[in-house]
């Protein structure tokens, strides 16, 4: 029997009647490495992919972050064998806007041409004849956001929309600028950047989008590849009897009401301790403590 928690409640995105647990799983971590080639081709166990989103859905998710050029390919092909028909509340949201070279790069695909494409292979890879939610994510710099306009793109994806081969549009690594300048041409229900306990670049884009209840869905919740260290951060968690990765989830949640998490495992034990942290509760004096080791990393 799998144990269902309230996953920090639910969130609807802005003008639509989708409503997601704000505790989600992000599909990153299941496709696998080939030497320095990382997120490149199957996993080595491609049963334990299968296990971890099962579990994630039967433990209540229904919000499931993914893109085709994961693997390439391969992410959402796990994903329609594990959960292929889809339960009709489980939103997947994806993202275009890049390709994969064959060294394992992450090339810039932004073109009409690139960014149809790359819908039809979603599309065809997960086994729908409509996405959820589909993310631009902007290349002006592979690294992080970077200005530049997105109006050539995001009027190609909101001609597909009007197709109906999507429902809603995010965007992901993008500026408050690019932001501005989306929401001129598009409704955006979400935005997708890198944020998390230590890098705290978007704290300021996080209260701008909370008040037109845009959902805010940091990506590298933990750390990334990399995942966080910080002895606070270990102290506090051994306070709690919870875990740093707990901790770290449960503070991006009381962060914002409209932050919501992707975190990402390729571990049935680590999906589990992470879907816990919906239940973990900070005292203001904890969050200050947290708060602190971010200002540190940030000044
Ligand atoms: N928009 C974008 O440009 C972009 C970029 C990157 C990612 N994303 C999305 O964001 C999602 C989240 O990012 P992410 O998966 O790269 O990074 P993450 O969630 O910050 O961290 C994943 C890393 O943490 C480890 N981990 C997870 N739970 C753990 C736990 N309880 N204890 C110890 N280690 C744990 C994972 O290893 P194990 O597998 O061993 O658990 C993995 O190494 C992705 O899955 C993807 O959907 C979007």
């Amino acid at each position: 029997m799998i144990e269902q928690t309230d996953l920090a409640g639910s969130f609807t995105l802005p003008g639509t009647s989708i409503a997601v647990n704000r505790m989600g799983y992000g599909t990153m971590q299941l496709a696998g490495r080939d030497g320095d080639k990382f997120v490149w081709g199957p996993p080595r166990d491609v049963e334990g992919a299968v296990a971890v989103l099962r579990e994630a859905i039967a433990s209540g998710v229904n919000h499931i972050d993914t893109s085709d050029y994961y693997g390439p390919h391969v992410t959402n092909q796990i994903i329609r064998k594990a959960l292929s028909p889809y339960p009709d509340e489980l939103v997947i949201v994806t993202k275009v806007g890049a390709r994969r070279g064959a060294d394992g790069s992450w090339i810039p695909a932004t073109s009409g041409e690139d960014l149809t494409a790359a819908v039809h292979d979603n599309l065809r890879n997960l086994g729908l004849d409509v996405l959820d939610v589909v993310n631009l994510r902007s290349m002006f710099s592979v690294h992080g956001p970077a200005e530049g306009s997105m109006e050539a793109p995001l009027t190609v994806l909101a001609g597909l929309q009007q197709k109906g081969l999507i429902r809603h549009i995010g965007l992901s690594n993008v500026t408050a600028t690019q932001i501005a300048e989306a929401r001129r041409i598009t409704p955006i229900v979400c935005v997708q950047n890198m944020y998390n306990l230590v890098q705290r670049t978007d704290d300021a884009l996080i209260d701008d989008l909370a008040r037109p209840e845009i959902a805010y869905v940091p990506f590298f919740p933990l750390g990334g590849f990399s995942p966080l260290q910080s002895a606070a951060l270990s102290d506090i968690a051994t306070q709690l009897e919870a875990t740093p990765m707990q901790v770290a989830l449960a503070w991006l949640f009381q962060r914002s009401p409209n932050i919501l998490l992707i975190p990402g495992t390729s571990s049935v034990k680590h999906l589990r301790e992470n879907l816990k942290a919906s239940t973990l509760e900070l005292t203001s004096d904890l969050v200050s403590r947290l708060d602190s080791i971010g200002r540190a990393n940030n000044n």
